[in-house]
């Protein structure tokens, strides 16, 4: 059976501002790679070959920054959604490109450890109409919840107050072109969009099959900032160490455990204690970069310390005084420290940002 792949890179990712002001939230790293970049690797590891991303229509970055798909040998599709109106009209308007096709419709903003294939073999044993993966989690109420009944998917609920189960529908989803008439047939919900539960749900009440795999490894949506200090330790976790060309470390630091040192950085008079990674061109003098943290390229960390943090490109940590934990800094952000007297701390910072001080 061959499949295509529906990614959704769309949406304003507003729980992720100021981030997402400047930046696709499917774009922003983990361990210095955009988290689309993910789900793309998981649908070409499964052998898919053309792959369709909904896009929002007012901009171009994300077909700007993934291309035509032959930097992975594939072909890239792109579908301009005009408004976020739900993710079963994400699948909706997906119909022209899908045709008749067996797909899976993979959440851009989802990661999940050990890809997809697994998935796409199950549902063509089971077959089912539509396959869902699910996850244990520990707030079901963020997320698609099912209610299960001998081994059977009887509900769907989207966000529900009193889930009926401790699991989440993850957004890895697979289908047959049945899913289109659901999409076509449910109405937008109270928050005005198509729910893609909703289209489950359709599908459960006209008699299609719905088949489940349960996710036993990890499965991250990274919709806040801390789901993306989470996918970032995991990810890292997971990383082979490797040092790449031109990368220069003086003999008065010292670099232990798992990490990346990328194209052409420096680290100088320091200690990186992995997991971690440091981008391209970056530079760490004087400074201890802990573990599960991302260093972007062209970035400088000067006499500062960094843990369990993912830093974008081009900034300058300079003196920071206190270590740097649990946070994520966008590009060109710089912290230094203030000159003169008396000691004080002085901030300029855009819209939406949040700084906690000790
Ligand atoms: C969406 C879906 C939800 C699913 C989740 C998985 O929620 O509506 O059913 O469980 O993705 O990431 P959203 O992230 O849009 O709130």
């Amino acid at each position: 059976m061959t499949f295509k792949a529906l990614i959704a890179s769309g949406g304003r990712g507003t729980r992720l501002r100021p981030i997402t002001h400047t930046q696709n939230k499917h774009l922003i790293p983990i361990a210095n790679k955009p988290i689309l970049h993910y789900a793309i690797e998981a649908a070409v590891s499964a052998g898919i070959k053309e792959i369709g991303i909904v896009t929002n229509a007012d901009s171009d970055e994300v077909p700007k920054a993934i291309g035509d798909g032959s930097m992975w040998g594939v072909r890239m599709t792109y579908i301009p959604q005009d408004a976020p109106r739900g993710l079963a009209h994400v699948v909706k308007i997906a119909e022209p490109f899908i045709g008749k096709d067996n797909f899976i419709f993979y959440l851009g903003d989802n990661m999940v450890v050990g890809g997809v294939k697994r998935y796409l073999d199950e549902f063509e044993k089971s077959g089912t109409n539509c396959y869902l993966t699910l996850a244990k989690v520990k707030d079901p109420e963020r997320f698609g919840v099912p209610e299960i009944k001998k081994g059977m998917i009887v509900r769907v609920e989207e966000k529900p107050r009193k889930p009926k189960s401790s699991y989440a529908v993850a957004g890895i989803y697979i289908y047959d072109s049945s899913i289109f008439e659901a999409v076509k047939k449910i109405k937008p919900s109270a928050r005005g969009e198509l729910e893609i539960s909703d289209a489950h749900q359709y599908l459960i009440d006209h008699g299609r099959k719905i088949g489940f795999s349960e996710i036993t490894g990890w499965w991250k949506d990274t919709g806040k900032p801390l789901d993306l200090l989470e996918a970032n330790r995991l990810i890292l976790e997971n990383t082979d160490p490797g040092i790449e060309d031109g990368v220069e470390v003086d003999s008065h630091s010292d670099i232990a455990g798992r990490v990346v040192l990328q194209k052409g950085c420096r680290v100088v008079r320091s200690k990186v204690r992995g997991p971690a990674i440091i981008g391209e061109g970056a530079i760490i003098e004087n400074s201890y970069i802990g573990p599960f943290t991302s260093i972007g390229a062209g970035t400088q960390v000067i006499n500062s310390e960094v843990e369990y943090s993912i830093v974008l490109k081009s900034c300058r940590i300079l003196d920071a005084g206190m270590r740097i934990e649990g946070s994520l800094l966008g590009n060109d952000v710089e912290i230094v420290r203030a000159d003169g007297k008396p000691r004080v701390q002085r901030f300029m910072i855009g819209d939406q940002s949040r700084v906690e001080v000790a």
